[in-house]
């Protein structure tokens, strides 16, 4: 038996007692959990991969904002559902700033999360449209969504883009949405888990096959301005966040607070509802809704059923952060350019022993380095590899759960490792190396 950086017998027994079937096939939370006792009983501490976690402090001035506003007594009173007028003000100049669009207010709304955001456009899209009421997933991507979907009972489909970068897209785009059964299509960008970026042309043809069937884009920018091959961070200054945006009317943005602004716990993002689509009437919605506007039902049909606005207090401190940056006081992406250091660095000691990074190139140009990448080892699945990489103390997730192709892979998250494991890291690939190179 090989000797492992963590007790293997004791490994083989925390699985078993998990009733895991196996580590590479198992959620998140799993993988988190098992990853939780099997330090407390080994006194080890694993390089942990497997969430994607902020792994920084929160934003302090959004922290001061909200502890003000609890103290003058927002807690008592009901947050209005489309949100506290400042921070709608403070969201349109967000993405006027940093993503160069023009939106009014009333179409930048706070939702519990940019889950919830995607919660709620799915019911609401899905039902704009008679005899439309699938999304398409641009996969890899975060299986939550799927998981919504299921929730509701909606129907999806999706395709790995691995094969169809570039002018490849707008074939593969155009089999899926000349069915003229989708209302809308979803992606991240930056993408969670494989860390590509959609290129200006890849943004535009999404741009043109939607609009040539009428297909809303929703796109998901939970990592926001954290494409680092770039410097987004300047208001009101070229280069900007790419977006679909520039290239078509009928669009919703999530801008996630979690990872941008490291403000997770207090689940609270941005929808950015294109000032065309907020004002679009849609006679089907009067099979759910009362209002055949699509704003006016997004708020006071979804959005009211679902939680009736966003935590009052939370919204004091996006409005505040927003505002700071809005006003270049605050510079946010320099706080999460660590990951990308990060990424960079663990990148390197996985290529060096032997691992290849599965999604690696945006069209032609290698891919950023940022919260997330994707490794695999040869001659292995992706589900083997976290079997075995578990003993070695490395925990991650398996791709085969976001929806991609390559059944090899395997997301890292950087966000929870410290820079004083990557000695341990690379000993431990080492290791793994060692004893299994052919
Ligand atoms: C692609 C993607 N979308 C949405 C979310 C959720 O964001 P929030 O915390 O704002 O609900 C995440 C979080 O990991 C994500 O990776």
């Amino acid at each position: 038996m090989l000797q492992t950086p963590i007790d293997a017998q004791l490994v083989t027994e925390k699985i078993k007692e998990s009733g895991l079937k196996e580590v590479g096939t198992a959620t998140i939370r799993e993988i988190k959990r098992l990853v939780d006792e099997i330090e407390n009983a080994s006194g080890q501490k694993y390089v942990r991969m497997e969430m994607g976690v902020p792994g920084l402090p929160p934003i302090e001035v959004g922290v001061q904002a909200e502890i003000d506003a609890l103290k003058r007594g927002v807690a008592a009173i009901y947050p209005d559902i489309h949100g506290i007028p400042p921070l709608k003000s403070e969201i349109s100049r967000f993405v006027k700033n940093f993503i160069n669009i023009d939106v009014a207010p009333e179409g930048c709304i706070p939702t519990v999360g940019s889950m919830q955001g995607g919660f709620a456009a799915f019911l609401t899209l899905n039902r704009i449209n008679t005899g439309r009421d699938k999304v398409l997933f641009l996969d890899p991507g975060f299986p939550v969504h799927k998981q919504q979907m299921q929730v509701i009972g909606f129907q999806y489909d999706s395709f790995d883009v691995y094969e169809y970068r570039g002018e490849k897209l707008r074939d593969k785009l155009e089999s899926y949405l000349s069915t003229n059964t989708f209302s809308s299509i979803l992606y991240s960008n930056p993408n969670n888990p494989s860390w590509i970026c959609f290129t200006e042309k890849e943004l535009q043809i999404i741009a043109e096959v939607t609009k040539k069937y009428g297909v809303i884009v929703m796109e998901d920018l939970a990592y926001f301005a954290m494409d680092f091959r770039k410097d987004l961070s300047k208001p009101g200054q070229a280069p900007y966040q790419p977006s679909v945006a520039q290239y078509t009317d009928d669009y919703i943005l999530f801008i996630s607070s979690s990872k941008a602004f490291s403000y997770a716990g207090q689940r609270i993002g941005m929808m950015v509802i294109s000032d065309h689509l907020f004002k679009s009437e849609f006679p089907d919605l009067l099979r759910f809704y009362k209002n055949p506007k699509f704003g006016y039902t997004m708020i006071f049909g979804t959005l009211y059923a679902l939680s009736s606005g966003t935590s009052h207090s939370a919204q004091y401190a996006l409005t505040a952060i927003l505002k700071a940056a809005n006003d270049g006081e605050l510079d946010f992406v320099k706080q999460v350019k660590a990951y990308g250091h990060k990424a960079h660095i663990m990148k390197k000691l996985f290529t060096d022993n032997g691992f290849k990074i599965v999604y690696d190139k945006d069209e032609n140009e290698p891919i950023a380095d940022g919260f997330y990448f994707t490794f695999s080892y040869p001659g292995m699945s992706g589900v083997e590899l976290l079997n075995k990489l578990v003993y070695y103390g490395i925990s991650a997730i398996s791709l085969a759960i976001t929806g991609s192709d390559r059944l090899e892979g395997i997301r890292a998250c950087v966000s929870l490792v410290k820079e004083s494991q990557f000695g341990d890291l690379e000993q431990r690939l080492k290791l793994f190396n060692e004893h299994h190179k052919s």
